[in-house]
């Protein structure tokens, strides 16, 4: 084994980077046994030099993370400060002076990947994410690496753990969208301001990153359609539940039927209880990845938190050490397909409907007229009575989610129809 240490740079020291230095220094000698080189934690940049941060040397820590970046002897920066910049210049400025960068900042690889990835191929060197991404679960490394020389047409599933917890709040005690917001909050789940999460952000940018590598496709935060759960009711659940599904958080990134183009969206979604992403609870994470030859794929975990986060992290620090050592180099972007990312409106959906109507003859027709003129054909229709009035569900087949939408539309302006009381799409059958 080289007895010269491999150095690294740590940017940013809260709940990630100081489980990092923690692992860093109770795993030395494995992690040592495992890259075949000492590593050794040479600067910690941090914003409040006064916390006390145990496990890391005072002496460590510096506040000039732009200094620690560009420092000739660093040979990997660990990035986990989040954020647009500073992290942007730092990075690219690691890569400059010679180092690899391992981050976990899913907002800026779905904002700038390619300047991230051009960045370090110019230089000859490595870019590793897996934190990214549902942090301990792999995803990254298998779509990057194991199923690089597969087809992949769909990866499917629930990217955050924030917006579980508070779906699976709302259906396990009924609870409504703010008294769960607030237990999540309560419980550490939920930021302070819990805007990216429960608004999709979060999701979305996860989403850009997971199509931008199944599809070798460049895309980016702004061609993710999103929509968040705020206006999820505790309605909206006893009506999925009724129909014997539960309401997700998706995120969901497809290859078009004919291969010419990709899409990806994050929107809440109704899924039958018999899906296998209808047991995933709490705060936990899981992704279906659907490929040509290897089929249905399913990956399952904690996907936030200090510890799972650092776990990425980590496994991202061995590899990139590993190549340092070798003099080799670990995948750059595979973006040749250059797909064409196509807007929500041509995505193929199914919605479930719920329309408060008049309960006089006519009505359904009415209705029923309405989804025919926009070419969508229904499923299936429930009606309740209550005094003269009624609710009518409707659940359509598949159509162009610009169909639906403007059928929605239609009906919103039926005299007959008092009004649409909830829309959601339904997946996962
Ligand atoms: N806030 C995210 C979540 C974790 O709730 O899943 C970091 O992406």
């Amino acid at each position: 084994m080289r007895t010269r240490p491999l150095k690294v740079a740590l940017l940013g020291c809260g709940v990630v980077g100081s489980e990092v230095a923690r692992i860093m220094t109770a795993h030395a000698d494995d992690l040592a046994a495992r890259i075949g080189a000492p590593v050794e934690l040479a600067g910690v940049a941090v914003r409040r030099p006064d916390r006390v941060r145990e496990g890391v040397d005072p002496a460590l820590v510096t506040t000039d993370a732009a200094a620690l970046a560009r420092r000739e002897d660093i040979d990997v920066v660990i990035e986990v400060i989040g954020g647009i910049e500073p992290a942007r210049k730092l990075i690219t400025s690691a890569f400059e002076h010679g180092a690899s960068v391992v981050t976990a900042n899913k907002a800026l690889l779905a904002e700038d990947g390619p300047t991230l990835h051009e960045a370090a191929e110019k230089h000859g060197n490595d870019l590793y994410y897996e934190a990214a991404v549902a942090a301990a679960i792999p995803l990254v490394r298998p779509l990057r690496e194991s199923m690089a020389g597969d087809k992949v047409n769909r990866v499917l599933g629930i990217v955050n753990g924030t917006t579980n917890f508070i779906l699976d709040r709302m259906d396990s005690s009924g609870a409504g969208y703010g008294e769960a917001l607030d237990e999540a909050t309560a419980l550490g789940y939920a930021e302070a301001d819990p805007t990216a999460d429960v608004e999709g952000f979060d999701a979305a940018a996860k989403a850009a990153i997971l199509a931008g590598i199944a599809f070798h496709t460049r895309v980016r935060l702004d061609d993710v359609h999103r929509e968040g759960l705020t206006e999820i009711s505790a309605a909206d659940i006893a009506s999925a539940k009724r129909m014997g599904c539960t309401v997700k958080l998706l995120a969901i990134c497809e290859r078009a039927a004919d291969g010419r183009s990709v899409t990806a969206r994050v929107h809440p979604a109704m899924i039958p209880l018999s899906h296998p992403l209808a047991n995933v609870r709490e705060a936990y994470n899981a992704v279906f990845v659907e490929s040509e030859a290897a089929g249905q794929l399913m990956f399952y975990g904690p996907g936030a938190g200090g510890a799972p986060t650092a776990s990425a992290v980590l496994g991202d620090l061995v590899a990139a050490c590993r190549n340092k050592l070798n003099g080799a180099k670990g995948p750059g972007e595979s973006a040749y397909a250059q797909l064409p990312v196509s807007p929500m409106g041509e995505v193929v959906t199914r919605y479930h409907i719920s329309l408060d109507v008049a309960d006089k003859p006519g009505v359904l027709a009415q209705v029923a007229t309405t989804f025919a003129e926009h070419g969508v054909s229904i499923d299936t229709v429930r009606q309740q009575g209550k005094d003269g009035d009624a609710w009518l569900v409707v659940v359509t087949h598949s159509a162009p989610d610009a169909a639906l939408s403007s059928t929605v539309e239609a009906l919103r302006g039926l005299d007959t129809v008092r009004g649409v009381a909830s829309i959601m799409r339904v997946e996962g059958e």
